[in-house]
């Protein structure tokens, strides 16, 4: 039986649902949807923030996880360049960082860079 409660319940859980499962879409949305980017990316002007607030709690240090210390230009281009960084920072099952992959607008500034030549600045 149908109280006016238990409607008011149902259809309130079903809002929430659909709001998060919309923003949940948006929010995983892929780098193909995005603006493409005309300007180049840098080191500098992007990469190192992003290593900063994402990777190198882990990936710095005298004992960095997977012995990679993603603190400075030369390590960041180098593993960047052999494809591994781009790899598992766009692997949906592996991702880098463990904890979620980074959002489609943080991955395409690194897909520019990488496009660019992984310039220093
Ligand atoms: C919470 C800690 C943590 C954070 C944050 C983190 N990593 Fe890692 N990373 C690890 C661990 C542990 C491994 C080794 C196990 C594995 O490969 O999954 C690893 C492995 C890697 C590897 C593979 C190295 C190899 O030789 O195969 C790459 C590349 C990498 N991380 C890049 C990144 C990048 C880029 C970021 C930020 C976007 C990041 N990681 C953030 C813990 C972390």
């Amino acid at each position: 039986m149908q109280t006016p409660l238990k409607k008011w319940l149902l259809k309130g859980v079903l809002s929430i649902c659909t709001i998060s499962c919309t923003t949940a879409i948006i929010d995983e949305g892929t780098v193909d949807d995005l603006p493409v980017i005309t300007r180049v990316v840098t080191y500098q002007s992007d990469i190192q923030s992003i290593m900063t607030n994402n990777c190198i709690t882990c990936h710095s240090g005298p004992a960095p996880n997977a012995n990679l210390d993603l603190s400075n230009f030369q390590n960041v281009r180098l593993t960047a360049e052999n494809g591994v960084l781009i790899d598992r920072m766009n692997d949906a099952i592996n991702p880098m960082p463990p904890s979620g992959i980074l959002s489609p607008k943080i991955r395409q500034l690194v897909d520019k860079w990488a496009k660019d030549g992984f310039p220093e600045n």
